[in-house]
């Protein structure tokens, strides 16, 4: 295994993604706790993250002892190069202008790191964010490579097995950065690279078992697939210690209710709650047309009926949530200040204060595409593993003006048709997400002689990496039609198809 010493970067979770990728297993260890995890792993390489501390400062936090004597193969990213060079007896400026982005590095000489990927004398382009630099070289370590900005760009001491580079090979905008990290696990290492999701999951399952003993674990199903696998790895680990609770506020989309209940309870036999609240929440939705009052309501109405659930069956120790990383960073503020709330996102946040629950997040360190992986491992249906993600506040949020249960029962047969025929022609999985919206607008038509006065349907499909920016999927023109003339022949109270030809930005990839 590879033990991934944290500085603090805000990528340091992408290191042990790329190490997965090669095949192998990872911690990450905060340098506070990281001698006591070394102890414990006996790892066979060390990587040393960034971190946005300055190691000319007396504060600034160091490669433990233990680590740096222990004659390991070692590789320092970004700050963790400069924590090398400094403490192995090289120099490090702080720097005033550092060099932040897209840089091209010139190759120098050859380097294991390299090896079937760069050559000498090329020019490559990486990924930089530093302000600090090394400026003289520890005994022992010779430069293979350099930046405008880095003279020390990627450093080498074969002997010692130790190299360490300025940029940051883990991220995307380092094209070739995975294949760099492959190299060191692989070829520095020497790891076999055939640790497999499979190893993931035992892994888990003896932490999830660790962490709640004999302690009751509650989770909550959205229907989607995070919540799913979490709940399928934690029942793995501890069976009938876990309930989960699936509230169903009658805003879900065709079939998903019945398609979850019959997982569960069919399929693996979790003990599940099914609460029918859709009385409830559509009750609470007469009248409320503002999009951010509708998102209240329901995520508060969310958490009343899941708290009155829990309580139901005697309470529990722990919450299981399907968290994953980039939840984890999206809630970690950049510049330490308030950002503006564009909307208001639903989730279970306050429940385990008010009932004094410690929380169980077995997906924390994984990325959606690694979830899916994980999902398949445990034989989840591929019908939920590759499901587009779907808003907590459901189709209420694709209803603008007032939700009723027959506008609910209007957008559910359209959405049904439009994703209906995208399966049929094979372009589900490359589409981020797609989905129908009902409009409060109702415009005149024709249909068989008649005159018609129906609700407008609008489309909207888009891809994207990760939701948080997105462009619209470019359908044919016949394809469009035909779901058009699908949904106004089929679906009574529609009468007109548009498609939303929106990016984000400017518009959100939800309607309200
Ligand atoms: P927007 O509409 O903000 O959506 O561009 C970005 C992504 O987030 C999803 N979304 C939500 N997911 N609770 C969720 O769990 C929410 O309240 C929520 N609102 C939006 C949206 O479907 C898209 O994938």
């Amino acid at each position: 295994s590879i033990l991934i010493v944290d500085f603090g970067s805000q990528v340091t979770q992408l290191i042990a993604r790329r190490v997965r990728e090669a095949g192998v297993y990872s911690e990450i260890a905060p340098f506070g706790s990281a001698e006591a995890a070394f102890q414990r792993m006996q790892p066979k390489g060390i990587i040393l993250s960034g971190g946005p501390a300055s190691v000319t400062e007396e504060s600034g936090p160091r490669i433990p002892q233990a680590i740096l004597d222990s004659g390991l193969p070692m590789l320092g990213i970004c700050y963790g190069q400069q924590a090398l060079m400094q403490q192995l007896g090289g120099e490090v400026q702080a720097g005033d202008a550092g060099e932040f982005g897209r840089a091209f590095i010139a190759i120098e000489d050859t380097c294991v790191l390299f090896n079937g990927l760069w050559h000498k004398e090329e020019s490559h382009q990486v990924w930089m964010s530093h302000g600090d630099k090394v400026t003289r070289l520890a005994p022992g370590f010779r430069p293979v490579a350099s930046s405008p900005g880095a003279p020390f760009a990627v450093v080498a001491d074969d002997e010692r097995r130790i190299y360490a580079m300025q940029f940051h090979p883990e991220v995307v905008h380092t094209p070739d950065g995975s294949k760099l990290l492959k190299n060191f696990v692989r070829h520095v290492c020497g790891l076999s690279g055939d640790w497999t999701m499979a190893e993931f999951r035992k892994t888990k399952i003896e932490e999830i078992r660790a962490q709640v003993g004999d302690g009751k674990v509650i989770c909550g199903l959205s229907g989607g697939v995070d919540s799913a696998v979490a709940a399928l790895l934690i029942h793995e680990a501890i069976g009938d210690q876990l309930t989960c609770v699936f509230v169903d506020g009658g805003i879900l989309r065709m079939g998903e209710a019945e398609q979850v209940v019959s997982l569960f309870r069919g399929h693996y036999n979790i003990p599940l709650v099914h609460v029918d609240a859709a009385t409830l929440f559509l009750n609470g939705l007469a009248g409320v047309t503002d999009p951010e009052a509708k998102r209240k309501f329901i995520g508060k109405t969310f958490i009343d009926v899941f708290e009155a659930e829990a309580k139901k069956i005697g309470g529990a120790d722990f919450l299981a949530q399907g968290t994953l990383y980039p939840d984890v960073i999206e809630s970690v503020s950049f510049t330490g200040g308030p950002s503006v709330t564009i909307k208001s996102h639903h989730n279970v946040g306050g429940l385990p204060e008010r009932m004094n629950m410690k929380l169980v997040e077995p997906l924390r360190e994984l990325f959606k595409d690694e979830v899916r992986v994980l999902g398949r491992e445990l034989g989840l249906p591929e019908i939920f593993v590759g499901r587009h993600p779907f808003p907590g506040p459901g189709l209420a949020i694709r209803i603008p003006g007032e939700v009723t249960k027959e506008r609910c029962d209007i957008l559910r047969k359209a959405d049904a048709i439009y994703l209906e025929e995208i399966r049929n022609a094979g372009l589900y999985d490359a589409i981020w997400q797609a989905f129908a919206v009902l409009l409060p607008v109702k415009t005149v038509g024709v249909m068989g002689d008649h005159r018609t006065y129906d609700s407008v349907c609008a489309l909207r499909a888009v891809t994207s990496t990760d939701g948080m920016t997105a462009d619209i999927y470019p359908f044919d023109a016949a394809f469009l039609s035909r779901v058009a003339t699908r949904i106004i022949n089929e679906v009574k109270g529609i009468n007109r198809v548009v498609y939303d030809f929106t990016s984000k930005p400017p518009g959100t990839i939800e309607w309200e």
